[in-house]
């Protein structure tokens, strides 16, 4: 075994430069050394999308994308959807460790106390359009929870930030529920603490006169296993945005509506409401051989196909596939199944998707149950946030107490035009 180290020689000059390799990784501010003159500036790595840069240490989630492996603190997902539940998972993920039957209690006992919110948030939404879309209202409303919250603009101090993360867990569901709610023109409900996290959601979204809301126990259950399956996926692009929005030491709720923003893409959190409107523009499944050749001469995009990390089967979806049929058990099937399963089966067998490693995706099913549960599509990616806040807040504690981070600030190579001075806009061509 040889040294740990990288050596480069610079062509330019002829001189080598030993760089040390650590974590299967070299600093890109090692190459700053290597430089033709005293003043030149030193030589930079130039990475768009950050294909292959590693932008923090951490510990919480562990993805193997070639064998479609992943794990949060160590723990395989398929166990944590068969045997967790989602506000232990989210225990996991910001504390490192499963909690205690105590410690699970209280934490529970605190979000639950949490998932009020201030009327003035009501009359917020209501100055929304009829017909906004439930993911901008929640951009707009968990931003707005931090003028609220003045407090939790002190980062450091640990005690606040704990509120901070059990009141934003807490409230997600409300201010979806409410996003929604104002969308079909329905009276708001308020949280009901006595149901489960997940119970206490459909409460909040389907509740109409009824004295007591009792949850339909399977959808309940569903419901909190699909939370798990997207509670975190390491530096994905709504986790980079909390952590870079973070990084500049504002408040969680600041942070977290950049990362709600983030997630609102149709490639990223957005692709599952994409899903369902595809599978419904393709129609049958007689129309997917010329749906698929389309997407093959690049008109649109097999959508819930793909991941920048997975070049496998996404372990998640395969969790998800399952869930589908207890969710039709219990409501009736959803015709979008026959043709996702005939269009999955088809892509698979196709060069096109094999060659490049196109797998489903976490979003190619969890539509089609959304939709069967009776949300309408543009409620699918608040459902997507509402899962993965524990993740974004497990990542931006991480940024904050890591030593190495500062504000993040990329570096660029100008292609711009050189110094030039001004001319008055009568002069101009
Ligand atoms: N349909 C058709 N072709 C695709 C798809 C797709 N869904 N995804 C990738 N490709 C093709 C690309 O055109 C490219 O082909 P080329 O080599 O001939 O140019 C090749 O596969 C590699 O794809 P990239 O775009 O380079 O992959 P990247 O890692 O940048 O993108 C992404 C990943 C954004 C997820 C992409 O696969 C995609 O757009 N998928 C559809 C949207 C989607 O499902 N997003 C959800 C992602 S999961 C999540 O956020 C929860």
């Amino acid at each position: 075994m040889g040294k740990d180290t990288l050596t480069v020689t610079d062509n330019r000059t002829g001189k080598s430069y030993e760089l040390p390799i650590r974590d299967g990784t070299v600093r890109a501010i090692d190459l700053r050394q290597i430089k033709v003159s005293s003043d030149d500036f030193g030589l930079m790595t130039y990475d768009p999308a950050f294909m292959n840069t590693a932008s923090c240490r951490s510990r919480i989630t562990y993805i193997d994308g070639d064998k479609g492996i992943l794990h949060y603190r160590g723990y395989p997902i398929e166990q944590l959807a068969e045997r967790s539940s989602f506000l232990e998972t989210a225990y996991l993920l910001i504390d490192g460790e499963l909690p205690s039957r105590s410690q699970l209690e209280t934490f529970t006992r605190n979000i639950t106390y949490h998932t009020m919110v201030h009327e003035n948030i009501r009359k917020f939404i209501d100055g929304f359009r009829y017909d906004a879309h439930p993911m901008g209202i929640l951009v707009s409303t968990v931003g707005a929870l931090s003028t609220f919250y003045p407090e939790a603009k002190n980062v450091f101090d640990k005690e606040s930030r704990r509120t901070e993360l059990y009141r934003l867990i807490a409230k997600i569901p409300t201010l979806a529920a409410y996003a929604y709610r104002h969308r079909r023109g329905l009276p708001y409900v308020y949280p009901d603490n006595d149901l489960s996290y997940a119970g206490n959601f459909l409460s909040m979204l389907f509740r109409m006169t009824e004295r007591q809301y009792v949850p339909n126990p399977v959808l309940e259950g569903v419901l909190d296993v699909l939370f798990i399956l997207h509670a975190d996926h390491e530096q994905n692009c709504s986790a980079s945005a909390m952590r870079g929005v973070g990084s500049s030491q504002v408040d969680p709720y600041s942070a977290t509506a950049a990362a709600c923003a983030a997630l609102y893409g149709p490639l990223h959190g957005g692709a599952n409401e994409a899903v369902v409107r595809m599978l419904n523009q393709i129609g049958s499944a007689g129309a997917i051989p010329a749906f698929i050749e389309g997407v093959k001469r690049g008109e649109q995009k097999l959508m819930g196909f793909g991941h920048r990390v997975y070049k496998n089967y996404d372990p998640r979806a395969k969790v998800i596939k399952r869930l589908a049929y207890e969710v039709f058990d219990a409501v009736g099937r959803s015709p979008l199944i026959d043709i996702a399963l005939e269009l999955e089966r088809i892509a698979l067998q196709d060069d096109y998707f094999v060659s490049r490693k196109l797998y489903p995706n976490v979003d190619f099913y969890s539509g089609i149950i959304y939709q069967a549960m009776g949300l309408p599509m543009d409620v699918f990616p608040v459902l997507f946030a509402i899962g993965r806040m524990p993740g974004w807040l497990a990542q931006w504690e991480e940024m904050l107490d890591d030593e190495e981070q500062k504000i993040a600030r990329p570096r660029q190579i100008y292609l711009g035009s050189g110094r030039r001075d001004y001319v008055a806009i009568s002069e101009r061509r």
